[in-house]
Formats: C-alpha cells, structure tokens, sequence
C-alpha cells in the first residue's frame, strides 16, 4: 500500500466539502477519483499534497522501497514543500505553468529544489564547486527526457504559454514528473484530459501507464470515463463529499448507486 486516507474530513465553514472518506492506493497502480462536480474531489486532493489540512483523519505516504516496518509519513502533519519532497507530485485543474519561461526552463524550474540540494541551496554554484555543473547537466537531461516522454523536444525553447492547449497539459505532466529527484512515488493529476480532444486522450492514457510502468502510481481525478475506464486499476467515487463506491472499473460502472449520482450530470460509459 503506497497511501492511506483515513476517515478525511474538509470542512469549510459550514460546508462538509469531504466527508469521513478512506480509500486507498497501492503501489504500481493508477487510483481513479471521480465523481459529479463539486463532490469533493479537488478538496480532497488539496488534503493529499498539502494546500489545505484536513479538518480531521490522516493521510499516510509509505514510501516504496522504505523497509518494512518504517513508520509511513504523515501527509496530514506536513507543509506541501515536504509533501513534495516526500515524493508526492501534483498537476492543477488550471494550467500553472510559467508561461514566458519555455517548455525547457518551466522543466528546469521544476528540478530547483533538487538542484539546489546537491550544490548546498547555492553555495556551491556561487563557489563554481565542480558539482554543480554536474547537476545542472542532469537536470538539463532529465527535462529533455520528459520533453521527449510527452513529445514536446521539438516544443523545447517555445514559450509553455504559446503551446496548444493539449500540450500545456502535457508539459504540467511532465513538470510534476521533475519534482523528485527519482521520479515521484505518487503522481497526482487533476483532470488531465479536461479540454483535450479524443486523440490527445488517447496518447495522454498511453503516457500515463508509460509513468505507472516507470514506477510512478497516479492517483488521477477525471470525467473522461473513456480514459478511467480504460487505464485504472481501481476507482474510488465521490458523491456529495462521501465515498459511495470503491473496486475495479467494471464493477464501479455497474454499481447502482454511482449511475444514480451521475444521472442528470454525465453518462458513465
Ligand atoms: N476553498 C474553498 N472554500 C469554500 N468552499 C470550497 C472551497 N473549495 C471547494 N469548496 C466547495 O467544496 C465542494 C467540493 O469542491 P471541489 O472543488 O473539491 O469539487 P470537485 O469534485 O473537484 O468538482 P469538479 O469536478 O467540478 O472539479 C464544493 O461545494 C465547493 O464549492
Ligand atoms: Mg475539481
């Protein structure tokens, strides 16, 4: 098991926006989150990387690779900076690329808490210790690397803002997967396929099981149930702050109660 949410409760003010939910994720699978609008979903991603504390429950990151027996990192307790650094990464509903920067610089950007980890938070840069080249070189490779993992090396030097739509969100993908210096243990992504056409969902469900065969699970909020019911291992729904179905796919399609919340929203298909 990579997370745990437990019993995770969002309250904002009088509104219960996430209510007593727990599901899990396991390692090496991609963990849908659907549900209609306004269920909870975001907030409860919010809770997860950091921007809100829950209003009760936790959430536990057990590393992978971390012996067995480690005590598993409480989410709940941590800034989002060591969210991030315990390996969880994120994409927004809304784009949040710098959009004067180009595809390569926004990479770059990216991989800055990594780099200045190796070069002494920029002592070593300043000193032109012989490291830092050293991981300015590796940050440079690993951009590339994702630029070409979501076919924008061509797009490298354009500015992300001047990119297509489609490729804006690839580049977010892309930017989380630079956050960790080995990759993130957990990839979360808030609707990627919002907005993309049906042949960028298709290459876009096709790099998400390239990163889940790379080692990186998702956890992945999305209305495109083409691309949730093709590619997730496991779904967890949402309804009015509430978890009302959690299994595989086809079971989920099938349960009563998650038709039901979607009538009148969307067709579950
Ligand atoms: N910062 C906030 N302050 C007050 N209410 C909020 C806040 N963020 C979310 N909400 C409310 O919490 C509920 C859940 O919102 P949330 O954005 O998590 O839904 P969602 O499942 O992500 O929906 P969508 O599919 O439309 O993105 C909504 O009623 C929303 O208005
Ligand atoms: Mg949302």
């Amino acid at each position: 098991m990579l997370l745990q949410v437990q019993d995770v409760t969002m309250r904002f003010g009088g509104l219960t926006a996430v209510d007593r939910v727990t599901f899990a994720a396991a390692a090496g699978q991609i963990t849908a989150l659907i549900g209609p609008n306004g269920a909870g979903k975001t907030t409860l991603f919010n809770c997860i990387t950091g921007f809100y504390r829950p209003s009760g429950g936790a959430i536990l990151l057990h590393p992978p690779g971390a012996e067995t027996g480690a005590a598993p990192v409480a989410l709940h307790r941590l800034a989002g900076h060591r969210i991030a650094r315990a390996g969880v990464a994120r994409t927004f509903q809304n784009i949040r690329l710098f959009p004067g920067m180009t595809a390569l610089e926004n990479l770059l950007v990216a991989q800055h808490n990594a780099l200045m980890a190796t070069t002494g938070w920029g002592i070593g840069a300043v000193l032109g210790l012989s490291r830092y080249p050293a991981a300015e070189r590796a940050a440079v490779e690993k951009a590339k690397q994702w630029l070409q993992a979501t076919q924008l090396l061509d797009r490298a030097d354009d500015p992300a803002g001047a990119l297509p739509y489609g490729a804006q969100r690839r580049l977010e993908i892309a930017r989380a997967m630079c956050t960790s210096p080995d990759g993130p243990a957990l990839l979360c992504l808030d609707e990627p396929a919002a907005g993309l056409n049906p042949r960028e969902s298709e290459e876009l469900a096709k790099l998400l099981l390239q990163i889940r065969a790379g080692g990186t699970s998702i956890l992945l909020i999305e209305h495109d149930m083409g691309v949730v019911m093709r590619i997730s291992d496991r779904v967890v729904v949402l309804d009015h702050g509430q978890r009302i179905a959690d299994g595989p796919p086809a079971e989920v399609r099938a349960d009563p109660r998650v038709i039901a919340a979607y009538l009148g929203e969307e067709e579950v298909e």
